[in-house]
């Protein structure tokens, strides 16, 4: 066939048909094919399920509501027992100085003094009846705050050890936290003396605060002979 009938079938009215009819027919062939290789283009990330959503904004919205409820504005003093309330201020109840020292002696006393307050025989003196507890303010609250060494004669028995300094230089604690205890336990196991006030205790730490050694008994008594 020479290149002039190639080109006159082609124009041709019937050789256009052909040829569009085989395109047709390759594309009906082909289509399947191409649709397997060629996988439909889709997000990379899958949008968040509606529940997971609702969920999600559910736990937000309870999260908002129980800040609003709970939060207290987030004042830094909303968990302080020694919060006072004020006008539009967070009310928090002040509790008894026995209540708060109860909590201090837990925390603080027990390893050595135990919860009965008896103390441990040969190492730890007892708190219960102990003429320290019951008697001179100052005296008792010069051991809190500056610690104790040295030999003591508590209830009839010596000991000899250490007690820590709660004071400054100590363990810390303010001077309404020493009050506390010592009200606590002059008040407890069937001991009855004053409470201690954080006014006094307050007097002590700007007394004795500073000074870095423990007491020991016989100083003590130099100052406070016992009653
Ligand atoms: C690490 C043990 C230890 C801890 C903790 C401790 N004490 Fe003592 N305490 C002692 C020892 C030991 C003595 C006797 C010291 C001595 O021999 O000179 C003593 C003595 C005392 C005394 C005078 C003696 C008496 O029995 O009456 C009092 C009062 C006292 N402690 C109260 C407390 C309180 C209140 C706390 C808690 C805030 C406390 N102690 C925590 C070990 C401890």
């Amino acid at each position: 066939m020479s290149d002039d009938t190639t080109s006159q079938d082609f124009t041709s009215s019937s050789g256009f048909e052909k040829a569009a009819m085989q395109d047709t027919d390759m594309q009906a062939i082909h289509a399947p094919q191409l649709k397997r290789e060629r996988v439909e283009p889709h997000e990379r990330q899958s949008p968040i399920p509606i529940s997971l959503l609702t969920m999600i904004s559910l736990f937000a919205f309870w999260g908002g509501y129980y800040f609003s409820n709970y939060s207290q504005d987030f004042r830094w003093d909303a968990y302080d027992p020694d919060a006072k309330g004020g006008a539009g201020e967070v009310v928090v109840e002040e509790k008894p100085l026995a209540e708060v020292g109860a909590r201090i002696f837990r925390g603080q006393c027990v390893a050595c003094h135990q919860t009965t307050g008896l103390g441990v025989a040969g190492a730890f003196p007892p708190l219960v009846e102990s003429e320290w507890v019951l008697g001179n303010e100052e005296r008792l609250a010069r051991i809190l705050i500056n610690g104790l060494n040295g030999p003591i004669e508590v209830l009839g028995a010596t000991y000899n050890g250490n007690m820590p300094a709660f004071g400054p230089n100590g363990l810390n604690l303010k001077p309404k936290q020493i009050a506390a205890v010592l009200t606590y336990i002059r008040q407890e196991w069937g001991n009855s003396a004053p409470e201690v006030s954080v006014e006094a205790l307050e007097g002590y730490h700007a007394k004795y605060g500073s000074r870095p050694e423990p007491w020991t008994a016989e100083e003590l008594l130099a100052d406070f002979p016992m009653e």
